[in-house]
């Protein structure tokens, strides 16, 4: 299961590495001390890649195992980043019965990711969503929160390509 794949490669900086050991020095001898240590980590980096939980181990001797467990059981950690630009595909009642879930099908063909997952070059992340209050739109999907309505598997491309 470690070996999950991993989109796009981690490039985390210095700075970040050094604020994480710090946080982790700090936190580490606190009882219950993994859940805050993994939320901060995901502040400093955005998301928790396998290489970000390996320090996290080697630092508190906590098996990566374990943390890698807690990481994908909890929906508030992602162990991919989020591109450049947020695809969010409403898949809310409303907008499933008007064929939001083909829209969704067919942006990680188009895009060769899955939902959760960010392209390699760090441009679009692919999350689906409920309800966005829009449903007069129905089927509605947004790109960093812009809504586009009304939509239809041939619009894809015509809306990746404003911001491609
Ligand atoms: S169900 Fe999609 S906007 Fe309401």
């Amino acid at each position: 299961m470690l070996a999950e794949k991993q989109v796009v490669p981690f490039s985390g900086t210095k700075e970040q590495e050094e604020s994480l050991l710090k946080m982790i020095s700090e936190l580490k001898g606190e009882k219950g001390a993994l859940m805050p240590i993994l939320q901060k980590a995901q502040d400093i980096y955005g998301y928790l890649p396998i290489e970000v939980q390996r320090m996290i181990s080697d630092e508190t001797g906590i098996p990566l195992e374990k943390i890698y467990g807690v990481v994908t059981f909890y929906s508030q950690f992602t162990l991919n980043p989020k591109g450049k630009y947020q695809i969010s595909v409403c898949l809310g009642t409303a907008c499933y019965v008007k064929g939001s879930g083909d829209i969704y099908n067919a942006l990680m063909e188009r895009l060769g990711i899955v939902g959760g997952e960010c392209t390699p070059d760090g441009k679009f992340s692919l999350d689906a969503c409920r309800c966005v209050g829009a449903c007069g739109l129905a089927p509605v999907l947004m790109v960093n929160g812009e809504v586009y309505g009304r939509l239809t598997v041939d619009d894809i491309d015509d809306i990746l390509a404003k911001y491609e």
